[in-house]
């Protein structure tokens, strides 16, 4: 299956929050007395999870009643932690209909729905108008994008002036190609890894300025970055 379809059937999965709730209540977490610290062992789909959630967002200065649009947003462990840590106003848009479904049960059971919008959409064709958000991130997502440059224009035409654009991705590493099945993608159809070198100079080509840039390779737990081809993980904010 190729494009679009065939990454939707690769994250494709229903009833991921029942699941999820059956899950804690194996370890004695009652669906009542679910908390976000709950939720977040299980709806950080990314390496090294909840903390570099919260590292990516402190760097871009996320603050109180921002509007923050994450572009990739999967089952919303991010979103939730902007909500509610951060006190944003957030807009979760992800290309995979299960995981909006997942975002929207999950959102519902911590009670941050109302803070919390649910879209279904292309981050490479954004339904937002110019200027809309304070703030735009995008975390493990872009591997499955090929047009990349329209992912980038986009993110830089609905932020307002003076807005900043995040983003924590898996980058090519000096490998060929890693060794498929990875998490992103079953094949390398639906994988479109770039050199961190590349990655920047479409981000800075589009008009963004890159303010800070980390490469978190070292940081990565080995397995992980083994199987990645030596890939490295890179956090951006233009
Ligand atoms: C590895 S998950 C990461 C989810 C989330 N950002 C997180 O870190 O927990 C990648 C997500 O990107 C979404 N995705 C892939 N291509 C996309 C596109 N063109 N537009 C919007 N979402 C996309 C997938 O549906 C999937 O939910």
């Amino acid at each position: 299956m190729a494009g679009r379809d065939g990454i939707t059937a690769h994250y494709q999965r229903t009833s991921l929050a029942e699941a999820m709730i059956a899950r804690l209540a194996e370890h004695g977490i009652e669906r009542s007395a679910i908390t976000l610290e709950h939720l977040a062992t299980l709806d950080q789909m990314h390496v090294r999870g909840h903390e570099a959630t919260v590292e990516l967002f402190e760097a871009l200065g996320v603050a109180a009643g921002m509007a923050v649009l994450d572009l990739g947003a999967g089952i919303g462990g991010p979103a939730r932690v902007l909500a509610d840590r951060f006190g944003a106003q957030v807009t979760a848009l992800d290309l995979t209909p299960a995981l909006c479904e997942t975002n929207r049960a999950l959102n519902e059971l911590v009670g941050l729905s109302d803070r919390i919008a649910v879209i279904e959409g292309d981050a490479t064709e954004l339904p937002f108008e110019d200027a809309s958000f304070d703030r735009v991130v995008t975390i493990h997502a872009t591997m499955n994008v090929d047009r990349k440059r329209s992912l980038y224009r986009e993110a830089l035409r609905v932020l307002r002036p003076g807005g900043r654009f995040g983003f924590y991705d898996i980058v090519a590493g000096v490998a060929p190609q890693p060794e498929y099945p990875m998490p992103w993608a079953g094949s390398v159809t639906h994988s479109f890894l770039v050199s961190p070198t590349e990655m920047r100079a479409i981000v800075e080509e589009v008009g963004f300025t890159t303010r800070l840039y980390q490469d978190h390779d070292q940081r990565l737990a080995q397995p992980h970055a083994a199987a990645a081809g030596a890939g490295s993980c890179g956090q951006g904010c233009g």
